[in-house]
């Protein structure tokens, strides 16, 4: 793992979007990106954006993959990642939408459609580089502790801890889905590089046992421990307990 930690959260966005567009070029213009939702890093999207703007990243022939998806919220629900990616990611990054895959929350088959979502992953080369956020338990996509360490994408139950913290996105508490699906550890596992970006002192504990603790099931992304290329960009206050 490498730990790169910033002044504040302007130079996290900045130096993780650097290091996507790094891959970016070194794949070209095909390259396949992994997308996580949640408010961390919106600023990374921003930034890369400016740089595809410039010109200086080229992803007319990119492909994204979605880590997770609420199920059963009504097809064009804002709140549903498959909005949330088309508004952060496939707009301002001026991707193809029909190369942007999200879990499919609505299927009725929910674990052919979990099949089938590993199986678009294989079938365009796998992932070269996964863009990660943490919660504040701990939890990466949305592998809640005591995920399997090589789980697969599949259902899973929101913890109370996670549905309370995304109940801002939503009018209450009750309207927070309580099932969701999200690629698994092991998924994430495959990704050629990892990048997880964490800011504010709500996640210092977090970032610490991913970083510092032992690789365990009870903090999700200590498993990225054993990644070969994991960069961990945090700003001053993720990086506090470390
Ligand atoms: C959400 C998402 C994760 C995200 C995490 C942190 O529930 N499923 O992919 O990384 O929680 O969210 P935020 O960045 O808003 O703190």
């Amino acid at each position: 793992m490498e730990i790169i930690i910033c002044p504040d959260g302007d130079e996290v966005a900045r130096v993780a979007a650097e290091t996507v567009a790094q891959v970016c070029w070194r794949v070209g213009p095909d390259v396949v990106l992994g997308v996580a939702t949640g408010s961390s890093p919106l600023a990374l999207y921003r930034d890369l954006a400016a740089l595809v703007s410039a010109g200086k990243v080229d992803l007319s022939g990119a492909s994204a993959f979605a880590l997770d998806e609420y199920v059963g919220l009504p097809e064009g629900h804002p709140e549903s990642y498959a909005e949330v990616i088309r508004r952060t990611v496939t707009e301002p990054l001026g991707l193809d939408p029909a190369r942007v895959r999200v879990p499919d929350g609505r299927a009725d088959d929910i674990e052919e459609a979990c099949e089938r979502y590993e199986l678009a992953i294989r079938d365009a080369g796998g992932v070269d580089i996964q863009i990660l956020g943490i919660g504040a338990n701990g939890h990466i996509g949305f592998n809640e502790p005591s995920s399997s360490l090589s789980s697969r994408t599949r259902i899973k139950t929101l913890t109370p801890k996670t549905r309370a913290d995304n109940a801002r996105f939503f009018d209450s508490l009750d309207q927070v889905p309580v099932h969701c699906l999200t690629q698994g550890l092991g998924t994430i596992l495959d990704a050629d590089e990892v990048v997880l970006v964490a800011q504010g002192a709500s996640k210092a504990d977090a970032v610490a046992a991913m970083v510092e603790g032992p690789v365990s099931a009870s903090c999700p992304g200590s498993i990225l421990q054993t990644h070969q290329y994991a960069t961990i960009v945090v700003d001053e206050a993720a990086a506090s307990k470390l």
